[in-house]
């Protein structure tokens, strides 16, 4: 039996989908190199914008002919794509199941039940034969409980469940066992882990964590950074609100974090802010910014911005790019405005025009380049460490 996965989205999509072909190749599937030659397809999907529901629908559209060619072909899709399942199942008829995002137990279920239809012994199991990475995500929790008004994730994701400190430190053994050197530690607002676990799932003492309140990000960094042979830690997305001193702090002392940090801005203009349900001003960030940058000198910060949000005048969008401009970001993940289904956000006006929320985002993009290459350009003639995850069009990355 072969598996095709197909991936896009977020980390976590990515952390999900390793796991999920970890596990099929577990019990005894095996990767195909095309759709054609799988006997079961999973898409994981991604709904954030519409440019990437686009890329699924048309995914999905050009797989009914091959189901239609070859019946007993299994087509999973999972991911923040999959809401009313009845509604899609009416929708897409050649979809053998709907699997809610990040549930790989739902998907591995499939792939047993067709595994024993099959002439496949399901109690054979195998060694995975795919190179395994050597930096993997590692999900920490689910969900999220932040309002962004223009947000689809959370709403297809649902309130945020924390795994427990235990669990996340099997995991990240398990993959140190296979080989993995960095583990990034996932999920849609990492900093406020924990928060729905109760004080008994961390056992107190351990890694600074004290007994009667629950673990916390800064806690789990510590746990994390006991396991050997790991040698980095990363952790995303942080949100604004919620990154405290005691978290900075802890990510300084830790010599296997990272100086790396993920902090969506998504706006430099207060009104833009609250109007987007963000629980920050701009002042806040910038703050917040300089807190982390003394503590950890040379730490590269990354961000996201949205630019064209309803009602964002141009001097509104200026103001954003002044403060990308004045912070010297080391990334920017800049997106134009997407009204996605259901969000607070899609009953305000769309009001700015396509090719004006372009051009603010070829701004923001013209700029980071600039900024990008002075920082990298300070690296010339520098010895740093590096960690080689790979080839890529015939250069070490
Ligand atoms: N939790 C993170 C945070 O605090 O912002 C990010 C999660 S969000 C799923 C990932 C990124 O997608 C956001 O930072 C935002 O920039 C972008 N995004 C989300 N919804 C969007 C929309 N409707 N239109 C354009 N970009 C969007
Ligand atoms: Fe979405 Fe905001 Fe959470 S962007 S995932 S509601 S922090």
């Amino acid at each position: 039996m072969n598996y095709f996965l197909w991936t896009i989205g977020c980390q976590m999509n990515f952390a999900d989908s390793r796991q999920a072909a970890e596990e099929l190749e577990r019990i005894g599937y095996q990767e195909a190199g095309r759709p054609e030659d799988a006997d079961l397809i999973v898409l994981n999907t991604c709904v954030v914008r519409q440019s990437a529901e686009d890329k699924v629908v048309g995914r999905l559209t050009s797989l009914l002919g091959l189901k239609r060619r070859r019946p007993a072909l299994r087509l999973a899709v999972m991911g923040c794509f999959v809401n009313e399942i009845p509604e899609l199942e009416q929708r897409y008829p050649w979809v053998d199941a709907f699997i809610k995002p990040s549930d790989v137990p739902a998907l591995i279920d499939l792939a047993q039940q067709q595994a024993a239809g099959s002439e496949m012994d399901v109690n054979e199991i195998r060694i995975p034969q795919s190179e395994f990475p050597v930096s993997a995500g590692v999900p920490i929790s689910q969900g999220c409980d932040h309002l962004c008004t223009y947000c689809i994730v959370r709403l297809r994701r649902g309130p945020e469940v924390s795994r427990s400190v235990q669990e996340i430190i099997l995991e990240v053994r398990r993959l140190v066992a296979r080989g993995v050197k960095e583990v990034t530690l996932l999920g849609q607002n990492v900093d406020s882990y924990g928060r729905d676990l109760s004080p008994a799932s961390s056992p107190p003492q351990v890694g600074g964590t004290e007994g009667g309140r629950h673990p916390d990000l800064a806690d789990l960094l510590a746990r994390v950074h006991e396991v050997e042979g790991l040698e980095r830690i990363r952790f995303l997305t942080s949100h604004p609100a919620d990154m405290t001193d005691k978290l900075i702090e802890m990510a300084a002392r830790l010599p296997k974090v990272c100086e790396h940090m993920e902090v969506p801005v998504q706006s430099g203009d207060d009104a833009v802010l609250r109007r987007m349900g963000r629980g920050y001003t701009v002042a806040q960030y910038r703050n917040l910014v300089a807190r982390i940058r003394e503590a950890m000198p040379g730490v590269g910060v990354a961000t996201d911005v949205i630019v064209g949000f309803p009602g964002e005048t141009r001097s509104q969008f200026e103001a954003t790019y002044r403060l990308l401009e004045a912070l010297r970001f080391d990334m920017v993940h800049v997106a134009a405005y997407s009204p996605r289904p259901d969000t607070p956000a899609e009953r305000l006006a769309d009001d700015v025009a396509p090719g004006e929320k372009e051009r603010r985002r070829q701004d923001v993009d013209s700029l980071q380049e600039r900024i990008v290459g002075e920082i990298n350009a300070q690296l010339r003639d520098q010895t740093v460490e590096v960690l080689v995850e790979g080839r890529h069009k015939g250069k070490w990355r």
